[in-house]
């Protein structure tokens, strides 16, 4: 008895739960045979090459791409394979790569958005209004469509907008891709802050980056994909920043 009640079941433990999984699109298939989990309360860091498979990894959790083999279990529920319009509902955030605002949308609305799968419409406009006071880089595109946005903004609105989503697994896809150093501390900035508020609340955060020392900054976990396999997965500090980019890099 004693035996049983010490053990702990990863895939209870963990909010997400990712045993044996390969995903792909249509016939090619682009992750092999994945384990990993989130647990509540944590960040988790994907970090690896151009081309590993981040962006496909995400794109499994959510439906967007092809979960051919293992199994995705999200609060104790089986993921695998669900339509991708049920992740909202089921408090699943997906800020993507590129962004992808309402390009002719201000940054107002597009921080509305997040909030569709929410019924409470005054907490969703409560939030919109907490994330402009908060931030004066969104403050400033508040009323400016996303397509006239410099990436810097647009990449602070599209995290505004998961955050909005009050999401209790939030997926971040490279938000530092295309942006200035200056730009990219300050989206860490933001980052760093929501993700202190949605931890606090229990929720999980996976974060894809190819920028490894901004992703070791706020990460408990990392995981180093690459050409579709792990070939690291390990709390924080276990390999110094360095070692991480050369376990990709050769
Ligand atoms: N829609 C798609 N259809 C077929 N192959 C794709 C598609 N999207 C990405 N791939 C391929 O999957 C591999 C991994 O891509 P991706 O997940 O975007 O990598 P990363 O995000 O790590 O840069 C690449 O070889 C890419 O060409
Ligand atoms: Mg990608």
């Amino acid at each position: 008895m004693w035996v049983r009640a010490m053990t702990t079941d990863v895939s209870t433990a963990s909010l997400l739960h990712l045993d044996a999984v390969s995903v792909a699109y249509g016939e090619t298939v682009v992750l092999r045979d994945l384990t990993l989990s989130v647990a509540p309360g944590e960040v988790l860091a994907v970090v690896g090459p151009n081309g590993a498979g981040k962006t496909t990894l995400l794109n499994g959790i959510v439906g967007l791409a092809s979960v051919v083999a293992g199994s995705v279990t999200y609060d104790s529920r089986n993921l695998r394979n669900m339509r991708p319009e049920r992740a909202g509902g089921m408090g699943i955030a997906y800020v993507p790569q590129g962004r992808w605002l309402f390009p002719y949308a201000s940054g107002t609305m597009n921080l509305w958005s997040g909030g569709y799968p929410r019924r409470d419409r005054r907490a969703v406009d409560r939030d919109v209004k907490g994330f402009l006071s908060r931030w004066p880089v969104a403050q400033r595109v508040s009323r400016r469509n996303a397509n006239v946005m410099s990436g810097g903004e647009q990449q602070v609105v599209a995290i505004g907008r998961g955050l909005v989503a009050e999401p209790r697994l939030l997926l971040i896809d490279e938000p530092s891709l295309g942006l200035a150093p200056v730009l990219v501390e300050e989206v860490f900035r933001v980052l760093t802050e929501i993700s202190g508020g949605l931890l606090e609340k229990n929720a999980a955060i996976i974060l894809v980056e190819q920028n490894v020392n901004m992703a070791l900054e706020i990460a408990d976990h990392v995981c180093v994909l690459a050409a579709g396999e792990i070939v690291h997965d390990g709390r924080r500090g276990e390999l110094p920043a360095s070692q991480i980019g050369d376990l990709y890099l050769h």
